[in-house]
């Protein structure tokens, strides 16, 4: 099939060179040259594993195109993804100028019959109002059919999701054109869910805030944990063996961040207060989520008292790990709380230090391993659990830091380990080790 995905960010790029993978002809359209520039030289100017190999591969069978121009990317095709940014309004709701930008060219451009797909994650009825858009701009004789398609890339896996995913959505109000975007994927032989426009739109939104739930859930049961003494990890455990809760997203941290969660959850409560739905439980879900890095900076201060110029080490930086995307990462959070007050601050990040960079500028000391950023530190924090993190032997905190206290995040140790190696350590709904050395 001929499909043009518009976009090149995690969600455009993976798919595009999915769809390639799969047997399709795909061009990827993106207005920025430099990412175009990038791609057409077979660099993914993103991280995520084994990304490369497939674009390098599919672009030297000629089965991926990159451009920058609209004729190009939108003349002769039969499916076109609109897989563009939608960020965040200053009032939480989310910004469609970049898909009604990418519609309007689309309709300017196009040159056959073409079913539109939104992947890009759109607010309930948006794309009644892409259709329009399109039918407005579009030459009188061709026909365009608009297809609700969202997706659920998760960073870092977004490739095998694509390949291994547990549902494709397809929200249609006409029912060849969702036949054509359910045959594009036949390939990837995974369960269809075929519905509405609205309803598929809603999906998007109501899975990632369930989610979100799931995650601030755990998070104040782990609040409450430390204050009555019981261990989160026994309780996820016990709680995620029900089938009807599952064991997913049950680890208890600072929060959730990246590119998704904060901004729908945001987005969602917007939507319902539209139609004047007061949507109390998400609005706590977020509030929680706030909460959650500044919990960890209290226990610390509680413990260590002002942290006025006391050097303090932070590691990891991404909003998760195996990625090296910071937007929204509690980890920053917690960095720019600690220059607020005035501590010196060494963080290490396996690969996202130069996205980081754009946020903390020179305000902290980048560091180029573990050793380096806790040597002569007062206190580490922990922001991501990267392997590399969980696999640190922890003698060496005792070893490297001034005084070895360790404030940690994503529950990367064991609590009999530290306690035998006489580290003052806390985490997230377990008992602390308040040992003095
Ligand atoms: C998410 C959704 O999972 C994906 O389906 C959607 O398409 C985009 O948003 P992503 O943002 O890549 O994907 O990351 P995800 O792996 O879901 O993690 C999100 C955040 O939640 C991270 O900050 C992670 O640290 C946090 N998290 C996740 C927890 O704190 N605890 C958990 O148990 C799981």
């Amino acid at each position: 099939m001929k499909v043009t995905v518009a976009g090149t960010g995690y969600v455009g790029l993976v798919t595009g060179v999915c769809l390639a993978e799969i047997g399709h002809e795909v061009i990827c359209i993106d207005i920025n040259e430099e990412k175009i520039r990038l791609l057409k030289q077979g660099k993914s100017p993103i991280y995520e594993p084994g990304l490369e190999e497939l674009l390098e591969k599919n672009a030297k069978r000629r089965s991926l195109y990159f451009t920058t121009s609209p004729k190009e990317a939108y003349s002769e095709r039969e499916v076109i993804i609109i897989a563009v940014g939608t960020p965040e309004n200053r009032d939480g709701s989310a910004n469609l100028s970049y898909v009604e930008a990418a519609a309007k060219d689309i309709a300017e451009h196009m040159t056959d019959h073409v079913i539109v797909t939104i992947k890009s994650t759109v607010p309930v009825g948006t794309n009644h109002r892409v259709k329009e858009l399109l039918n407005q701009y579009k030459a009188p004789h061709l026909q365009v059919k608009v297809v609700s398609n969202p997706e659920f890339l998760r960073e870092g896996s977004a490739i095998q999701d694509t390949f291994k995913g547990d549902r494709i959505v397809i929200g249609s109000a006409c029912q060849h054109a969702g036949d054509v975007i359910e045959t594009m994927y036949k390939p990837l032989n995974i369960p269809i869910v075929r519905t509405d426009i609205k309803s598929s739109e809603m999906i998007k939104y109501a899975s990632n805030a369930f989610l979100a739930t799931k995650i601030s859930f755990i998070n104040e049961i782990a609040n409450i944990c430390e204050k009555l003494g019981a261990n989160i990890e026994d309780v996820a455990r016990g709680i995620g063996l029900d089938s009807r809760i599952g064991d997913k997203f049950l680890q208890a941290g600072i929060g959730y961040g990246g590119s998704c969660f904060p901004k729908d959850t945001k987005a969602l409560v917007q939507l319902a207060g539209n139609v004047k739905h007061d949507f109390e439980l998400l609005e706590s879900v977020i509030k929680v989520n706030n909460h959650q890095p500044l919990l960890l900076l209290q226990k610390a201060t509680d413990i260590a008292g002002d942290l006025y110029r006391k050097k303090v080490a932070l590691l990891g930086l991404s909003f998760k790990p195996n990625t090296d995307d910071v937007r929204e990462s509690a980890s920053l959070v917690l960095a720019k709380k600690l220059l607020e007050n005035g501590s010196i601050v060494s963080v290490y990040d396996p690969i996202a230090t130069d996205n980081a960079k754009k946020m903390l500028g020179d305000h902290v000391i980048y560091c180029t391993s573990i050793d380096e950023a806790i040597r002569g530190a007062e206190l580490t924090f922990i922001g991501t659990e990267w392997v590399e993190i969980k696999e640190y032997p922890v003698a060496n905190y005792k070893k490297l830091m001034k005084n070895p206290r360790v404030f940690d995040g994503r529950n990367c140790y064991s609590l009999a380990e530290m306690k035998r190696h006489e580290i003052v350590y806390v985490s997230i709904g377990r008992k602390a080790i308040l040992q003095q050395m």
